[in-house]
């Protein structure tokens, strides 16, 4: 059990006396020390499988913002590698895959292609025991929206043509994705961490119809898996919130991650749920008395003293300032909850 398990209480809606923060995208480029260690190999890729590199970056916010959580530095694109997929990151550009777009052209997943992320779940969780470690992977959606698109996207056209055009072959590759998504959050599982976040970062180019009848399904049947197998807490991170909202309580993940189209102060009056999120990550752009008012206010409108974990709506971005980062965690875990 970390020392400071604040997370993992606030999960269980036990008494905390501060609310807990950790950011996605911690551990990048806004931050020098990571720059520095990121030179150290050349492709993105080879930093990831780099097990002492990737426990270093890892551990970096810790040590130099003192958040409540570590995540485990990797990519939710490195169980793609293991279907058979080419995937490159190109300085500058963001990723690029190679896939031929038949479904019989993906290899069942074997978790042991990714043996290195498990052995940097174990060593981050031997180099302290202060924090708990979040193992994460991308939900089966937003990984075969990165299949589909060959890269990031501006609009995800290809991947609803897919959806729609295609549904079958959608499906099984929602299957397949949430099957292999299962089996590699397992086995970080099994190698020690001690919670897993699920990234969904693209459903917010998504109707609500195709949310619930091409993607929640998957994500429902992902979570009721997990639940059987593992007994650590699963947070799902999602976007287009607002709308998605309603479909999505209706999973038992332990955890929604919001962005900053959700009123979180009703919604956490409305449900029972342990919310995430959901400052706008823009604020950190702000000038110092803005990130601390902005922070202070949503601080303050959480309507109860445990359930809800502070983060950001999305991912820091890599031109942010680190010392407004370190200021945003700072007015966090300055903030008494109120009596
Ligand atoms: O949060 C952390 O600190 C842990 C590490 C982490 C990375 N990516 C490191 C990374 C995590 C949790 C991710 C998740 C991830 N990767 C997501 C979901 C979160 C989100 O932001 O929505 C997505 C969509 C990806 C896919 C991805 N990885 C893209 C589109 C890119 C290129 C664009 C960019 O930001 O450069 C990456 C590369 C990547 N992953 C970097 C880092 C630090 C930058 C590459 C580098 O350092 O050279």
């Amino acid at each position: 059990m970390p020392r400071n398990d604040l997370v993992l209480r606030a999960i269980r809606g036990e008494p905390v006396d501060r609310f807990p923060v950790w950011l996605m995208r911690q551990a990048g480029r806004y931050m020098k020390e990571y720059r520095d260690l990121r030179e150290r190999e050349s492709d993105f890729l080879s930093f990831c499988r780099n097990v002492d590199l990737a426990v270093k970056a890892s551990l970096l916010p810790l040590r130099l913002l003192g958040v409540d959580a570590v995540i485990i530095f990797s990519d939710i694109l490195v169980p793609l590698e293991a279907l058979g997929v080419r995937v490159e990151f190109l300085q500058n550009e963001g990723p690029r895959l190679s896939w031929s777009g038949k479904p019989s052209d993906l290899r069942t997943y074997d978790p042991q292609a990714n043996a290195y992320v498990y052995e940097i779940i174990r060593k981050v969780k031997k180099a302290q025991d202060e924090v708990p470690v979040i193992g994460f992977a991308g939900a089966p959606f937003t990984l075969l929206s990165y299949l589909i698109e060959g890269g990031s996207s501006s609009d995800f056209r290809k991947t609803k043509l897919f959806m729609w055009e295609r549904e079958y072959d959608f499906r099984r590759l929602m299957e397949l994705l949430t099957d292999t998504v299962y089996t590699y959050l397992s086995a970080q599982v099994d190698a020690g961490a001690d919670l897993v976040q699920v990234f969904d970062s693209w459903t917010g180019y998504l109707s609500r119809t195709d949310y619930e009848e091409m993607v929640l399904p998957y994500v429902t049947e992902l979570v009721e898996r997990f639940r059987q197998r593992n007994d650590v807490p699963l947070i799902y991170f999602f976007r287009g919130s607002a709308a998605f909202l309603e479909p999505v309580l209706q999973t038992r993940a332990d955890v929604l991650s919001v962005d900053w189209s959700v009123d979180l102060a009703v919604e956490m009056v409305r449900t029972d749920r342990v919310f995430q999120g959901n400052l706008e990550p823009s604020v950190l752009y702000a000038e110092d008395e803005v990130i601390r008012f902005k922070t202070l206010q949503l601080l303050r409108s959480i309507p109860r003293r445990s359930g809800y974990i502070f983060n950001l709506g999305h991912g820091l971005a890599p031109d942010m300032e680190f010392r407004k980062v370190r200021l945003l965690v700072e007015t966090v875990k300055g903030y008494k909850i109120a009596e």
